[in-house]
């Protein structure tokens, strides 16, 4: 059975279609946004091996001979080293504008491939083929593609939505568990910013998701996408409510500089425990209610995701650092840091008003306590 999920963005609309099976029927379900009968697939090296074939091979029952062109797998493939050779290889291949580049891996791929696709020929189309989780439920959608820069991470990058996203929940069947968890809580994020009744079910069906039942794994992904496609429809370049999918992100991105993206801490382990720092402060400053705060921390936990910064550092990272962090996020604004508090499971809100001092305090004690 095969989920639509369409993100309503006028001419640049297009469908996220979710089910297992797909990479299988790609000919298909990505012809129809084909300008012409050329694609280049873009993808990693670890899911080149697992996954490339079944795509080139569908590709090919079409009459479309796809290249494959592969990046080495992990972050450091997010650079603007790997994005000019990248360019430079996908034009060796003869590219026009009328060739769909199809990125096929995780958020890495999906970030450098779409971003190589917004500046190729100033604009071709791409089609997102996620594999991670966290890219089926979050990176894939949207349109946000870009690179890091030695300043901080995703500072070079363009909005260039999709033509189309094809999440085959069958290719998760090879993703580390790890990795699963990672963009689990991604997942939970959705529910925590408002959507209570998904929350609830999550709670009941969280562990049918992590154990990769498909029809369990099948909802969660689509109910993601429709929850992250609702907020991007009505807030593309996120001058306003798309802030809210940054929910635990501002604490997470500090936590993730002073780790240090060596893969000790992975981006949506790092949102778990931002969540319940989000949590945990809303409490303090009187927004959220502590059995919320228990709530949310209870259900990470459960799905096997760190929910305190001692699970991941060995020392505690210094309070003064972590705030150097937030304040040099680029969400920071004005001097002031916006943040993602909540008023509870589903009560997600966006402010600046948060004094500097406040911060500093939570930090200091929450990097022993949360
Ligand atoms: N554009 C956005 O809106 C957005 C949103 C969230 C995150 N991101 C970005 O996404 C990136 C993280 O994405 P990620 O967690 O998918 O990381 P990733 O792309 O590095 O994938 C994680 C690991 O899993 C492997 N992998 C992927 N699919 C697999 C499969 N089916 N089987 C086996 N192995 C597989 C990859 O090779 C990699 O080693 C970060 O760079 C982050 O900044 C972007
Ligand atoms: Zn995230």
């Amino acid at each position: 059975m095969t989920d639509t999920v369409t993100v309503a963005l006028g001419e640049r609309r297009y469908d996220i279609l979710i089910g297992k099976g797909l990479l299988a029927r790609a000919d298909r379900l990505i012809t129809p946004v084909m300008r012409s009968r050329r694609a280049v697939i873009v993808t990693d090296e670890t899911v080149a091996r697992a996954h490339a074939g079944d795509l080139v091979a569908a590709l090919d029952a079409a009459g479309i001979a796809a290249a494959v062109e592969t990046v080495p797998a992990g972050e450091s493939s997010k650079s603007m080293t790997v994005l000019a050779d990248l360019v430079e290889r996908l034009l060796a291949r003869g590219i026009d504008r009328s060739t769909t580049i199809v990125a096929l891996g995780g958020g890495v791929v999906g970030d450098l491939a779409g971003f190589a696709a917004a500046v190729l020929l100033r604009g071709v189309d791409f089609v997102q083929v996620p594999t991670s989780l966290l890219a089926q439920v979050d990176s894939s959608v949207g349109g946000k593609t870009g690179v890091n820069a030695a300043a901080g991470k995703n500072l070079i990058g363009a909005f260039h939505q999709p033509r189309l996203v094809l999440a085959d929940t069958g290719t998760l069947d090879t993703l580390p568990d790890r990795e699963m968890k990672a963009g689990y809580a991604e997942i939970v994020k959705y529910g925590a910013i408002d959507r209570p009744d998904f929350f609830d079910w999550l709670e009941s069906n969280g562990r049918s998701v992590l154990a990769r039942e498909q029809a369990a794994l099948a909802h969660a992904v689509a109910e993601s996408c429709r929850s992250k496609a609702a907020i991007v429809a009505a807030d593309e370049r996120e001058h306003g409510g798309r802030a809210l999918l940054n929910l635990g992100h501002t604490f997470a991105h500090a936590l993730e500089a002073e780790a240090g993206y060596d893969g000790s801490l992975l981006h949506g382990e790092a949102v778990a425990i931002g969540m319940v720092m989000a949590f945990e402060f809303s409490v303090e400053l009187g927004h959220c209610s502590a059995p919320d705060a228990r709530r949310l921390r209870d259900h990470l936990a459960d799905a096997g995701l760190p929910t305190t910064i001692g699970e991941r550092f060995a020392a505690p990272p210094p309070a003064k650092r972590l705030f150097h962090h937030m304040t040099h996020d680029k969400k920071a604004s004005g001097g002031r840091v916006t943040l993602i508090l909540t008023r509870g499971i589903g009560g997600a809100f966006t402010t600046a008003e948060t004094p500097e001092t406040r911060i500093l305090s939570f930090l200091s004690h929450a990097i022993t306590e949360v």
